[in-house]
């Protein structure tokens, strides 16, 4: 797959404050990177250096195979980003704010407008004044804005912020709807997991200007042990035959870390024992949980 983004070791100071330390990571064709951190954990430094609005110390970024020092206007030529918020005039129109951003660029077929605007579901309103707009409609249009361009990497930073549940499903399934029909990579920030599980697929948790974790999801799920909860009818006792990382939940629950090959012989020891086996549930970790034990038990937020 075609590496579009990589960022290898940099680090950026601010004053005698080193806020980022040999940050890596890499967005292939397609990946929706999520680049999740507790607010001052450095995100948005680190989206600005990507897009060249500031200098690090060292370290090298990548676009689509160019340099962002040696060859900028290249670099960026097909990124399309939100910092913070999306840059619209509130008097004017949806349609109105795409036609400028439009004109901007040169070789844009007019029909691009009319694509993008489809794509991010915003036929009906598109000729309101963007004042008129709720939260995540500007979101949208922001994103239209940033997509005009056919760029293959879009930037969001905490896109998120300020939607409600409906408005981050809303989002969540434009960009998915993104991904597949324009092929594009996606970095995007959020100081909360728990909004992009079943989402992105890679996450990067950044803490303190650090990266923890860098991994697929698909890896971070199957790297964590397995785990099983089993009612009893009592859990006085169980230390001889359980282990010593196993768990005792409750009074008829216990947590018992294994694999799936194994969980057949922890249910003969437990009724050899004479103990009653009420029922087994195989416990599903979250992609909360996995980071998190992936991180050694390290709080998010
Ligand atoms: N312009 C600046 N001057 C000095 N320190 C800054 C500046 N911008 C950010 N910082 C500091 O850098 C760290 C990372 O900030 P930031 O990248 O904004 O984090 P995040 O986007 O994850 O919330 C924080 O400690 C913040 O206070
Ligand atoms: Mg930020």
């Amino acid at each position: 797959m075609k590496n579009i983004l990589e960022v290898k070791n940099i680090n950026k100071f601010y004053g005698k404050k080193q806020v980022l330390e040999d940050v890596s990571f890499t967005i292939h064709e397609s990946e929706i990177l999520g680049f999740i951190g507790p607010n001052g954990s450095g995100k948005t430094t680190t989206i600005k250096l990507i897009l060249g609005l500031q200098s690090m110390k060292s370290g090298e970024i990548t676009i689509n195979g160019y340099n962002i020092k040696k060859d900028f206007s290249k670099a960026i030529e097909r990124v399309g980003a939100i910092v913070e918020s999306p840059d619209l005039y509130m008097y004017l129109t949806g349609r109105k704010n795409l036609e400028l951003i439009k004109d901007m660029y040169k070789d844009i077929p007019d029909g691009r407008v009319e694509d993008v605007i489809e794509l991010v579901g915003l036929s009906n309103r598109i000729d309101d004044k963007v004042s008129k707009y709720s939260l995540g409609m500007r979101q949208r249009l922001g994103i239209a804005a940033a997509i005009i361009n056919k760029p293959n990497l879009l930037i969001l930073d905490e896109p998120t912020n300020g939607l409600d549940p409906e408005g981050i499903k809303e989002l969540r399934d434009l960009l998915k709807g993104l991904v597949k029909k324009e092929k594009i990579g996606i970095l995007i920030s959020s100081h909360n997991l728990a909004e992009l599980d079943n989402f992105c697929t890679d996450v990067c948790i950044i803490k303190k200007g650090k990266i923890l974790t860098n991994k697929t999801i698909e890896d971070a799920k199957k790297t964590n042990r397995e785990s099983y909860l089993i009612r009893l009818n009592k859990t006085t006792g169980l230390k001889k035959i359980l282990y010593k990382e196993d768990e005792i939940v409750d009074s008829d629950t216990i947590r018992v870390y294994t694999e799936k090959d194994n969980i057949n012989d922890v249910i003969v020891k437990l009724i050899e024992a004479n103990y009653k086996i009420y029922g087994i549930t195989k416990e599903e970790l979250s992609l909360e949980d996995a980071f998190l034990n992936a991180a050694g038990g390290n709080e998010i937020d």
